[in-house]
């Protein structure tokens, strides 16, 4: 049957994997299905700070060209991740103090964001990422304690000086429903937008687990999109204690083909990223002990129910 991306195009929506530059490069099965399935990619870590500007001022694009190159091989979009975040960056940044922090984010989005404007391929970037903590406040990050509140604004506004035409994204996890943190989310990108700061999209990361429930994430979607943001399924994966067996695989593929069938159902959502695409590659059993089994095809890169629910979905069997 057709691939992923042949019903998403359908649809004109995007289905995506974020992809690791070391399996890309070294295993012919892992391009092949990075190639045919999806039609957007985002750098798992290629693009963030560590990897793009590990010393100041000195500018590495090895990882990010690689993604780069394969998605304008395989006619995909790529979704940048991620310009700002406290995780995943220097020790020199943080150690800054507020006037040569701001300057050295500025320079950051000008060059990183800069180096792939006009480029027809990379069409958004998650400009802020992880900006609350779980309760809803604004997380007391180096960037937070260091410049307040402002470095959100002043971020998205040197994303659009550095690419006028990427779609700009503040994208968090625990989001995915109508819940405290969402709402802090709601009201932040309400502000800044009433403040014409460039914010188009709100990003849910979707890292969600079997054990904790599914989250209300078509009606929190929609009171987004009626913001007039677009929303996306940044990085979903569904990940549950392992071993995997054929009752949690299928409550794993109902989260999956309900989040898809949310994202068809609104208009404004533009697609879903899976965070990875096999089990052989995903951050959770680090960081999860004893969790796993998160993606859609397994460690031998075969299709798990949650590949069908996905299909299904957007194929809207
Ligand atoms: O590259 C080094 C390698 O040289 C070293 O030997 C090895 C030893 O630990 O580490 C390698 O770096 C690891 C890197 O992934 C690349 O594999 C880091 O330790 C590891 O911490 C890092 O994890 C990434 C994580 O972000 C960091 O916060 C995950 O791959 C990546 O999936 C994860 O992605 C995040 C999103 O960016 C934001 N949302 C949450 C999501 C999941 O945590």
């Amino acid at each position: 049957s057709a691939p992923l991306r042949a019903h998403a195009e359908a649809r004109g929506k995007f289905v995506g994997a974020a992809l690791a530059t070391s399996p890309l490069a070294n295993e012919t099965a892992y391009r092949s299905i990075a190639a045919s399935e999806f039609n957007q990619v985002t750098a798992e870590n290629a693009m963030k700070w560590d990897a793009t500007e590990p010393s100041r001022n000195q500018f590495n694009f090895t990882g990010a060209d690689q993604i780069m190159a394969f998605a304008e091989q395989n006619d995909q979009q790529v979704h940048g991740h991620t310009l700002v975040w406290h995780s995943q960056t220097p020790s020199w940044v943080q150690n800054l103090g507020a006037t040569e922090m701001r300057e050295a984010m500025q320079n950051h989005i000008s060059r990183v964001a800069g180096r792939y404007a006009g480029n027809p391929v990379l069409t958004s970037w998650d400009v802020v990422n992880e900006v609350f903590d779980d309760n809803g406040n604004l997380r007391t990050s180096f960037w937070y304690q260091k410049l307040g509140e402002s470095y959100i604004a002043d971020a998205f506004r040197y994303a659009r000086a550095a690419d006028p035409d990427a779609t700009l994204c503040i994208n968090d996890y625990n989001v995915e429903g109508v819940n405290a943190k969402s709402t802090a989310m709601y009201n932040l990108v309400k502000s800044l937008r009433a403040q014409n700061v460039p914010v188009d999209c709100v990003g849910l990361q979707s890292h969600l687990a079997i054990q904790y429930g599914f989250p209300n994430i078509r009606e929190n979607m929609q009171r987004f999109a009626d913001l007039g943001v677009e929303v996306r399924v940044t990085e979903i994966d569904v990940r549950m204690q392992t071993p995997r067996d054929a009752a949690k695989d299928a409550t794993q593929a109902t989260y999956y083909s309900d989040v898809v069938k949310a994202c068809v159902a609104v208009s404004r959502c533009s697609g879903v990223t899976v965070w990875g695409f096999t089990d052989k590659y995903s951050w959770v059993p680090d960081t999860f002990p004893g969790q796993g089994a998160a993606l859609i095809y397994d460690e031998n890169y075969g299709k798990k129910p949650a590949y069908t629910a996905v299909h299904d979905a957007l194929a809207g069997d």
